[in-house]
């Protein structure tokens, strides 16, 4: 970057950042109302899209939704055009502290020069990429040093432009597991810093009990090996049932949801007896974990999308070839799978692991899950009431509906007959603010 250029660039975040806090400072009296209106709005509660939609928005929540009849008295107006309006989106599995564009291309120097603060210093640009896309909320689960927790907390007070947070601070896992970073590294290295391993039913409560004192909203443990890490199995149970139980009692005890990282058929099943609240991935569940979840009502989340991006491009990060061969035993199964669980009528949260592909290309699973099964609709509620059910936001988040967030979308085109047009949202709303205009 030339000096000049870099000098402007100062300079005018500064006055972004002035001018923020100047309008903070200037507290208006009444609340600001602002009128939204587009050609459509898509109600995804009933599924229908109502025509000539107005949404009145007042500080940061909706205040009214309504068909017709000109533009509220008093309110300014956000003009959408042809647009179609929706919820904003949500995506209840990323990691906001990393992703493949930061990667030197070679493994073992990334995972040796580059630490959590190199982390910490690009999540505010993934958070905005993520906001851009559309998602207004995301449940963040796992992230190194508590930076997910800083990352949120600065949001929440308007310091960093992001979606909503919710955070899992560390994954829980046993030693060697899909969280033990030194797992095919030489026994002499080890890494320095907050570790979510841990064993034995008595630490993993301890490491439960740390992450909620931490600041974590929600607890995620890894019930089964991964991909992405060194372990030679990718689905083999990596916690006893008596230590999966203790995490959830331990976690529901202290009133947080927890998330399950899960790709192997029994554990699973032992994610979900213990009482997870969902399953990340899933990719080998079998017909009696489908009946199981079915059952209590455990929501399964899948990332379909991840695999095409694993097999074209992480042979060109370094990635060890023992991962990329774990990879192309999970990938297809799990969107068989996937359409087994549409079919049985599963609850299904839109989950993506975006960090594992690049933050901002979250709206890329949506065509995924209506080519392996789900309508439209249902793909949209995945990202929506779903996902604001599983978090337990369903009475903030995930519906254009008064008293709610004002966080919406719009897309050109319709999304019920291609839902490829989330791919590229033309606005995006959060909290009643324009994050991002729409285009002339
Ligand atoms: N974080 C996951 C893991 O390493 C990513 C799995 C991606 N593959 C997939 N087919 N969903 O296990």
């Amino acid at each position: 970057m030339r000096p000049a250029f870099l000098l402007a660039t100062v300079l005018s975040l500064s006055t972004a950042v002035a001018t923020r806090v100047h309008a903070a400072d200037a507290a208006p009296t009444a609340p600001a109302r602002t009128a939204v209106h587009a050609a459509h709005l898509l109600d995804v509660d009933s599924g229908r899209v109502l025509d000539d939609p107005w949404v009145l928005v007042e500080g940061d929540k909706i205040v009214s939704v309504t068909s017709g009849g000109g533009a509220p008295a008093g309110a300014a107006v956000v003009e959408l055009g042809n647009a179609t309006l929706l919820p904003g989106l949500i995506d209840v599995h990323v990691h906001l502290t990393g992703d493949p564009t930061t990667s030197t291309g070679n493994y073992y120097q990334d995972a040796l020069t580059a630490g959590p603060m190199d982390a910490a210093v690009m999540a505010p640009t993934f958070a905005k990429r993520t906001l851009d896309a559309g998602f207004t909320t995301v449940r963040n689960v796992g992230a190194p040093e508590y930076i997910d927790v800083a990352l949120r907390n600065a949001i929440n007070r308007g310091l960093v432009e992001g979606p909503r947070m919710l955070v899992a601070t560390v994954p829980i896992g046993s030693t060697g597991s899909h969280v033990d970073e030194t797992t095919g590294f030489a026994p002499n290295i080890e890494f320095h810093g907050v570790t979510g391993v841990a064993n034995g039913v008595d630490a993993v409560r301890e490491r439960v009990r740390e992450n909620v004192k931490r600041g974590a909203d929600v607890i995620k443990f890894m019930a089964s090996a991964g991909v992405l890490s060194n372990e030679t199995s990718v689905g083999a149970p990596q916690y006893s049932q008596a230590e999966m139980d203790a995490i959830v009692d331990e976690a529901h005890r202290w009133g947080r949801k927890v998330a399950a990282h899960a790709h192997g058929t029994e554990a699973i099943k032992m994610a979900i007896r213990a009482g997870v609240d969902s399953v990340e991935h899933c990719s080998f569940i079998d017909a009696e974990g489908l009946k199981m979840a079915k059952q209590r009502g455990t929501y399964l989340d899948f990332d379909i999308y991840n695999d095409d991006y694993i097999l074209s491009e992480y042979a060109k990060l370094g990635v060890p070839q023992a991962q990329i061969e774990k990879e192309k035993l999970v990938g297809r199964v799990q969107r068989e799978n996937f359409r087994k669980a549409v079919q049985a009528g599963e609850k299904m949260a839109f989950a993506t692991d975006a960090g594992v592909y690049p933050h901002g290309w979250n709206g890329k699973q949506f065509a995924k899950e209506v080519e392996w099964g789900m309508t439209p609709l249902q793909a949209i509620r995945s990202a929506t009431i779903n996902a604001a059910d599983l978090l337990g936001w369903s009475d903030k988040v995930g519906s254009l509906k008064p008293g709610y967030y004002a966080d919406m979308v719009a897309v050109d085109g319709d999304p019920l007959a291609d839902v490829g047009v989330l791919e590229h949202v033309a606005f995006v709303m959060k909290g009643g603010r324009v994050v991002r205009a729409l285009q002339p």
